[in-house]
Order: C-alpha cells, then structure tokens, then sequence
C-alpha cells in the first residue's frame, strides 16, 4: 500500500481514467483540533472547508459519485458532548450548505439508519437537502451518516427476509438490490485519510475491488489537490477483479 506524495493538478490526470465513484473515509479531525490545542469539536468544524473543496475538486474533474463517510454506527460510543455536537453540525452544515451544492448541480442523497437515535430535525434537513437536489445530474453526494457497512448488509438481509424470497432466489444481485443505493456503482477507489489503514465499516459489500489509498493528510487539511494525488496513484493500479492479465 503506497502513500501518497506530491501534489497534484487536475491537469496532470488522465481524463480517461477518472474513477466515476470516489468514496472517502473523512478521519483525523481529532487529531487536527488536540495538535492546535483545541477541543476535539473544533477539528470537526475545521473539516467542512475540506468537505466543500473535496466536492469543488471531484466536480472538476468529473468524478460522477462521491460518498463521504460523516459518522458511524460506532460513533455513538464517543463522548455524549462530541456526538451532540456532530449531530448539530451536521444539521447546519446541510443548512448553510445546500443552496450552494444545489447552484453547483450536486444530487444531495443519505446512507444509513435512520433509527431513534439520530435527531428528527438532522432527518429533516436530509430530506429537504435530498429533495431540493434530487434532479440535479452533475454529481451525487452521499453522506454516510449512522452509516456501518455490516449494519447495511444486517437492512439488506432482513427486507429480503420480509418479502418473503425463497432462499434459492437470493444471490449476489438480489443482495445488492436491497442495499441502501442499489443505483450507485461501487466505489472505483477509496480514499482514508489521517494514516490509518482500516475501513472502519465502510462499504463493506461495495469495497470489494475498490483500489485503496491511505492519505496521511489530516481531514481537515485535506484539499482537493489531494484527492487529485489519490487519482493519480489509482490510475497507476492494475484492476484485475479476479482475472488475470490477457
Ligand atoms: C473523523 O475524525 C470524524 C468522525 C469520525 C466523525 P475523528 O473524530 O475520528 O478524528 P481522530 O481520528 O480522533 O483524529
Ligand atoms: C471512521 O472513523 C468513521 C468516520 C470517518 C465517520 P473513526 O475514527 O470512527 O474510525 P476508527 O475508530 O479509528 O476505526
Ligand atoms: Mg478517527
């Protein structure tokens, strides 16, 4: 698994060879706010510059999908201070944020459980960001929120269940149509920053053959020159899916 290095420009990838769906585990905030001297809160609330100019860098080059992983089904074990303060700013980042993402042609939609524990009015702003942006085309934005791949899988498996399919009806494509965005292609490479080397839950049905890129970058430093380094170093992969080289 090789880092990644210098920086890039739009200009030095090829247009031929830009992944259509990039899915990003946004990490480090509190290792961004604690080296500053400052509460944990304040590395989350450094990390909305890097959301929009990830966005700005994926609608330049013409990334179609892009997923971005806000807080998990595990997040809820972290201090009830922090977990108020993510569920308020994801609130108003949707708030501040949507007419802008909307001008820019960005399809706002949600992955996830939306179970008691998340806050009504955060499902009311996703439902009004998802609404007002639903025909846009440009570019779709997932938001992972009280998202865990397992607990995908865990929703997939007890609607299949509830239809009532016969257990020989069930394969991979029957799993797939019952996972939160049957229509979303698999993520072509995801990005973790902060240099850890885990998924942490995310997309696990989808990241099968997802080429891997492991940023050091802390999230809220995070810019769009390196989401161009993490194309770059995709565009150097082989994807074989199981095959071999012809
Ligand atoms: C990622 O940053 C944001 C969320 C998980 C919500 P962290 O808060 O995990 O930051 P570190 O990993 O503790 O530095
Ligand atoms: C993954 O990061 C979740 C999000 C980025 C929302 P974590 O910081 O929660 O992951 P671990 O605990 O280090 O594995
Ligand atoms: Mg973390």
């Amino acid at each position: 698994m090789k880092r990644v290095g210098s920086v890039a420009q739009a200009s030095d990838l090829r247009p031929d060879r830009i992944p259509a769906h990039v899915a990003c585990v946004m990490d480090g905030n509190g290792r961004w706010a604690r080296s500053r001297g400052l509460p944990r809160t304040e590395g989350h609330a450094a990390g909305e510059e890097a959301i929009v100019d990830a966005v700005d860098g994926a609608l330049e080059v013409g990334v179609r999908w892009l997923t971005l992983f806000a807080f998990s089904t595990e997040n809820w074990k972290r201090p009830v201070g922090e977990v108020r303060y993510l569920m308020h700013f994801n609130e108003s980042l949707l708030e501040r944020r949507r007419d802008e993402l909307h001008d820019k042609g960005v399809k706002i939609v949600f992955a996830g459980r939306r179970d008691w524990r998340v806050p009504r009015r955060i499902i009311e702003r996703m439902d009004e960001s998802a609404e007002l942006t639903r025909h846009n085309k440009r570019l779709v934005l997932t938001m992972a929120f009280n998202y865990g791949g397992r607990a995908e899988i865990v929703d997939a498996v007890r609607t299949i269940v509830a239809e009532g399919i016969p257990a020989e009806k069930v394969d991979e494509k029957m799993v797939r149509k019952h996972l939160y965005h049957p229509d979303h292609p698999d993520p072509d490479l995801v990005i973790r920053t902060s240099g850890e080397f885990r998924m942490s839950n995310f997309l696990l049905w989808q990241s099968s053959y997802s080429e891997l890129v492991f940023s050091p970058v802390l999230w809220p430093d995070f810019r769009r020159e390196h989401l161009y380094e993490a194309i770059a170093e995709y565009q150097h992969r082989e994807r074989r899916f199981g095959d071999v080289r012809q």
